[in-house]
């Protein structure tokens, strides 16, 4: 396993110098949706970052956002997104990062997430820790809600569903300290993982938005459920992942705006 986090970890600085290199330059922007975009360094730190990858390990298949990837039989399956945060990318906004994660049959066996703007380094390995540039890393101690930042995102179809997560914004809103919406879901489980943050709740986020970082917060010592407290899949809609203490409080709030 060694030797594979060592893939992901070279390929995601690469690919992290790279988003580094190119921010602020004027960009090809794609439109996925009205308001989901995708940019030529999305496409550039993915064709790094699945070379890499393909390099070392032909076989293994790869599930890449932007469909570099490749299906194959093998039991092992590379998860990426190569630049989550692109809204705030194509506007110069500093808040942004690469995600690797390697899946083996229904586990994550670790995760690696790069911010190349401060150089922070998340990984984890799946039953021997979580480090921030190599020292571990804790979730925070905070025991009420109303003690406690969070973090969240939105759909992009937020305009056409209304299952858009507003009332659940609404209702943390009255109930926690603070909420920010940084706009990258990969760096805000880290930040849940390292301490930033004592929440976070999202919905429809796919699966190259919470591989790692589900598993990065996991071997902090956080908890990564459904919005009922229920299991959680990388694969799918529904993420809550807290330090644990203010989880039973968070599902309760999900659950008003649920019904
Ligand atoms: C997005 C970010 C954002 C979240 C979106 C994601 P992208 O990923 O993680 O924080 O709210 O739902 O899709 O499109 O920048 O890779
Ligand atoms: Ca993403
Ligand atoms: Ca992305």
């Amino acid at each position: 396993m060694k030797d594979m986090v060592e893939v992901a970890v070279n390929a995601a600085r690469e690919a992290g110098k790279i988003l580094k290199e190119n921010l602020g330059r004027p960009l090809e922007i794609d439109f996925k949706g009205e308001i989901n975009l995708v940019t030529d360094v999305d496409r550039m730190s993915e064709e790094i970052i699945v070379e890499a990858i393909r390099d070392e390990y032909p076989d293994h298949q790869i599930l890449a956002e932007e469909g570099k990837g490749q299906e194959s039989p093998s039991s092992y399956k590379w998860i990426i997104d190569p630049l989550d945060g692109t809204t705030n990318y194509a506007h110069g906004y500093p808040c942004f990062c690469v995600s690797i994660a390697l899946e083996k049959g229904q586990d994550i066996m670790f995760g690696v997430i790069y911010n190349p703007v401060l150089e922070e380094l998340f990984t984890a390995e799946k039953g021997k820790g979580a480090w921030l540039n190599g020292r571990d890393i804790q979730i925070s101690s905070a025991d009420r809600l109303t003690h406690s930042m969070l973090a969240t995102g939105f759909p992009y179809d937020i305009r056409e569903s209304e299952n858009n997560n507003l009332i659940h914004f609404k209702n943390f809103m009255m109930r926690a300290q603070a909420i920010r919406r940084p706009g990258s879901a990969a760096l805000d489980l880290c930040y849940v993982a390292m301490g930033r943050f004592d929440g976070f709740w999202e919905l429809k986020l796919s699966p190259w938005d919470v591989a790692a970082g589900s598993l990065i917060v996991r071997e902090a010592g956080g908890m990564v459920t459904d919005f009922k407290g229920g299991n959680f899949d990388i694969y799918s809609k529904e993420i809550l992942a807290s330090n644990g203490n203010i989880h039973h409080e968070m599902v309760q709030v999900l659950r008003t705006g649920l019904s």
